[in-house]
């Protein structure tokens, strides 16, 4: 997860940590889908290359030695910016000075030293033994200026390897830069009166933190690796006028520096953590705040601020710190948790200990304009990011344990007991020993040690039972075992009956056994499992059937496992995709947002892969006939400007329009494009909840001047949630010229911002018209010379690939048959 928090729709949905149960077994396999993916990445296509970096001698990683273990850090900074230049006098400065004391434990004999350090100027480098303070003689030091990014520190002297401490002292300069990693430089523009009371746009500059994954070396020469954790007391010298915050609480004092005025803000020392956790921002933010069992401040502009934008995000933080310490009757042991609000971030959001930083979007919400799922989205995020328990098959033990008092009673006890130290799942099982009779060490042994889940294949004729580790590409493992808790039910008799699979070989002969010729079996009944089922073909057709007669004898929840499970075993290569297709036929008598939801998932995966070959057409046919009379079960709302009750339904609703005016359904069309005319008139009737796909459709079917009207809609607003709707709807236009304008407007960071540059170009990439665009102006970006756009183009051209990506051969194989069904269903 090293681009941050992405929460997504499924996970979004009614705060869906907390509350939504049902949705967790959908979520938990997007979850680890990912995880897999992570671990065993697609092919990309092939990329114009970089000349390769040859590797040169010593030492022989990249890795440091392991001679010495840092302890704890002393770090003092001084930035010498100004947050807003007020007269024609003052030079704006980007340079940063600074010096740190490292106090190291040395391991062996050595006379080296490695640190990391990577653009910044060291100008000095003491080493000192601790105890005596006697200065060790130095051979030298050097900065390894290529990959290793090493500071390497020689000396006369040996430094003994019994445990002895030394103190690393380090002077160094740097500067901020405008590319989001490491301590860098942010601008932005705040209203202000001038002379005549009028609106100025002043310029702005704060100085913040992104040190993950590795660019705490940017900042100050550290020992930047994950693993040598250390204590940090953190010292910041600042301008007047500017607040000082990091992952403790600050305090602030002047004092005068070659006759200016500075402020200096000490932090207390952290707790032992990696580099990467240390947050830092210099700004003149205002914030908001709430004491409650613990102080709750939250950053931001002071124009958002003052407008009340930051309140809801206050609320919903003491909401959720209250419920978690009721749920697991823990005390946070922070003296305070400050959240912040950045123009620029490149991830959604960093969980830094102690100061969450935010991109606007993620926190703030302007209450007249934000939907209800803007505002559900800031809960979540901070949900997720003040709870950090990324322990996600804790729901299927508890389905285990089966009684739920005993499962919380055994977390409480574990979390009290372990609070501050790293999870070890053993003393998990210890507490939840001690509450339940059940053996839940070997129950949970193999989900904690196997990567990914497994596929449980159910033979419904001979009643044959295997189970194989699930993956996408890599042939499948045998000879791991889950312990699987099988529920499920036959169509004769709708007793949810229980089976716990333990068996390491591939065969199990269990009690169900399908004798009569049209009843079919249902596995995983309400998803209490995770893993997916398979079964012999005539089981899914008899499925299917069901589906067809009268699907709400199927659980909701499971209609959607069913679509999800057959299409993820489709592109495994499984299940045949005609099976999988089928599941969806039925889904022209529904109306509920589950398993519209897993259907319209897995055909976007479909039609990603498919979007430039002659299948598109067929495709779009039918999936507008699908979404008709969805559509129609909500246009009296749609066209009323408001909204259902039930929370699903909204969803609902938004998925119906987006389908229908995205594959030409002319009324939905018409609709989108008449509310858009009003509110180019001067009336916007659209519900917050409807704006995004009512603008995208408006702007896919208008002209170049509904383009730049909403362009200049874009550039006039002020509420994060609406600029993001109006930049994703100026990506749906199909003119290509548009298309080109928009590009060449996310490389000028005066139109869109660089937080944001990554995301748009994502959204034209998945434009049909936009994608071959994108990727030419990618190529042309990696070609140029300049590093740091490099960069974020390089993440953004990885975002896009993984959108693309397509397993060519399956697509080879299975090209003919999806086009024939498409056909065949038209
Ligand atoms: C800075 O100088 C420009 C012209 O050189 C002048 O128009 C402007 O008012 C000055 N600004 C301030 C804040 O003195
Ligand atoms: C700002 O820079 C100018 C030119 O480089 C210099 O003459 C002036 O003294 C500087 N002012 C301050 C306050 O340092
Ligand atoms: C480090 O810098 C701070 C601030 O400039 C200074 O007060 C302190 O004495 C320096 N530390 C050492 C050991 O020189
Ligand atoms: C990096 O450069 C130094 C010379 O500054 C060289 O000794 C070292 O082997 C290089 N390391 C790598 C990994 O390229
Ligand atoms: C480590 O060894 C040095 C000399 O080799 C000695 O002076 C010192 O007392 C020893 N320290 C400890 C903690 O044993
Ligand atoms: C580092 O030193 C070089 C050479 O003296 C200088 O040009 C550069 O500006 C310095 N960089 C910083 C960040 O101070
Ligand atoms: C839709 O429902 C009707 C009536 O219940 C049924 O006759 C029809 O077969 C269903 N269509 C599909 C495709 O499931
Ligand atoms: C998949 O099913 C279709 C008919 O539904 C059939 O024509 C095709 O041969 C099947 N493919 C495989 C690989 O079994
Ligand atoms: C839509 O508006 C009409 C007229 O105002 C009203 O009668 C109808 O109940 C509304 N429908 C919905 C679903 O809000
Ligand atoms: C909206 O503006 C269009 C011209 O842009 C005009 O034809 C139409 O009558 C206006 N509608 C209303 C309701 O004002």
């Amino acid at each position: 997860m090293g681009k941050g928090t992405g929460i997504s729709k499924a996970v979004a949905i009614g705060i869906g940590v907390l509350t939504v149960s049902s949705l967790c077994c959908l979520v938990l396999m997007a979850v680890m889908y990912k995880i897999q993916i992570d671990k065993y990445p697609p092919v990309n296509p092939p990329l114009p290359s970089k000349p390769p970096v040859l590797p040169t001698g010593l030492p022989p990683s990249l890795r440091l030695p392991d001679n010495v273990i840092p302890e704890s850090y002393k770090v003092f900074l001084q930035p010498y910016f100004y947050p807003a230049i007020t007269n024609n006098y003052t030079n704006q400065s980007f340079a940063f000075t600074g010096n740190s004391t490292v106090r190291i434990k040395c391991m062996t004999d050595s006379k080296t030293v490695f640190l990391h350090v990577l653009d910044l100027n060291v100008t000095t480098v003491e080493v000192r033994k601790s105890d005596s303070n006697v200065k060790l003689s130095l051979g030298g030091y050097r900065i390894h200026r290529n990959e290793s990014n090493f500071l390497e520190i020689q000396l006369k002297d040996v430094m003994s390897g019994n445990e002895t401490y030394y103190d690393i002292f380090t002077e160094f300069e740097g500067e901020l830069q405008n590319d989001l990693t490491g301590f860098y430089m942010s601008q932005y523009t705040e209203k202000v009166k001038g002379d005549e009371d009028e609106d100025v746009d002043q310029e702005r500059f704060l100085a913040t933190s992104l040190m993950k994954p590795t660019d705490a070396r940017k900042v100050f020469p550290c020992f930047d690796e994950p693993a040598l954790k250390a204590e940090f007391e953190i010292t910041v010298i600042h301008r007047p006028d500017t607040t000082a915050l990091s992952n403790q609480k600050g305090a602030p004092d002047t004092t005068e520096i070659d006759g200016e005025e500075w402020v200096v803000t000490t932090f207390p020392k952290t707790p032992i953590m990696s580099t990467y956790l240390l947050a830092l921002t210099v700004s003149d933010f205002t914030f908001v705040s709430k004491s409650s069992a613990i102080r709750i401040n939250i950053y931001g502009r002071s124009e958002a601020i003052n407008a009340g934008h930051a309140d809801y995000a206050l609320e919903i933080t003491e909401k959720i710190l209250n419920h978690y310490q009721k749920l697991f009757e823990l005390k946070y042991s922070l003296e305070k948790i400050d959240q912040i609000a950045l123009p620029d971030i490149s991830v959604g959001a960093m969980e830094n200990w102690g100061l969450i930083s935010y991109q606007e979007s993620g926190l703030l919400i302007d209450k007249n304009m934000a939907s209800t799922f803007d505002q559900e989205r800031v809960a979540t995020l901070i949900a997720h990011e003040l709870a950090h328990q990324g322990a996600a098959v804790l729901r299927m033990l508890a389905t285990f344990i089966g009684d739920e008092e005993a499962f919380m009673k055994g977390i409480k006890t574990y979390l009290s007991k372990f609070q501050f130290q790293n999870v070890v799942y053993k003393d998990l099982w210890e507490c939840l020993k001690q509450e339940t009779s059940k053996d839940v060490e070997a129950f949970m042994s193999t989900w904690i040690k196997e990567v990914g889940y497994p596929v449980v294949t159910i033979i419904t004729q001979t009643g044959e039972l295997t189970q194989e580790q699930f993956l996408l590409k890599q042939s499948w493992g045998h000879g791991i075992a889950w312990q699987v808790d099988i529920r499920y039910f036959v169509s004769s008799d709708f007793v949810v009956k229980q089976d716990l699979l333990k068996v390491n070989g591939p065969v199990r002969r269990p009690h169900f056994q399908i004798e009569k010729k049209d009843e079919w079996l249902l596995a995983n009944v309400d998803c209490a499992g995770f893993f997916r089922v398979n079964y012999d073909e005539e089981n899914w057709n008899k499925l299917h059937m069901q589906l067809e007669r009268n699907h709400e004898v199927i659980p909701l929840i499971n209609r959607g496992q069913l679509i999800d499970d057959a299409f993820n075993l489709a592109r495994a290569s499984r299940l045949n995709v005609t099976i999988a297709l089928s599941l969806t036929k039925y889904l022209i008598n529904e109306t509920e947002y589950i398993p519209w939801e897993s259907a319209l998932k897995n055909l976007d995966h479909l039609i990603l892969m498919f979007d430039r070959s002659e299948v598109y057409g067929p495709i779009t046919k039918y999936l507008r006939k699908q979404i008709t009379p969805l559509y129609k079960h909500f246009e009296e709302y749609t066209k009323n400007g408001t909204i259902p009750e039930k929370h699903t339904d909204q969803y609902n609703q938004v998925n119906a329009i987006s389908v229908a005016c995205s594959h030409g359904l002319s009324s939905c069309i018409t609709m989108a494009s008449g509310l858009f005319r009003d509110y180019r008139n001067g009336t916007n009737k659209i519900h917050p909840n409807l704006r995004k796909e009512i603008y995208c459709s408006a702007i896919a079917a208008g002209d170049e001047d509904d383009w730049e009207f909403a362009w200049n809609e874009y550039q006039r607003a002020t509420a994060p949630a609406e600029k993001d709707k109006l930049r994703y709807a100026l990506s749906c236009t199909k003119e290509i010229w548009l298309l080109n304008r928009y590009l060449q407007y996310t490389l000028d960071p005066s139109k869109i911002r660089k937080t944001d540059m990554v995301s748009t170009i994502n959204y034209i990439a998945k434009n049909v018209a936009g994608q071959p665009l994108a990727w030419d102006l990618l190529r042309q970006l990696q070609k140029e010379q300049d590093e740091n756009d490099q960069d974020i183009a390089a993440q953004a051209l990885e975002q896009v690939i993984e959108r693309t990506e397509a397993n060519i051969e399956w697509v080879k194989e299975n090209k003919q048959l999806v086009k024939d069904w498409f056909i065949g269903e038209m």
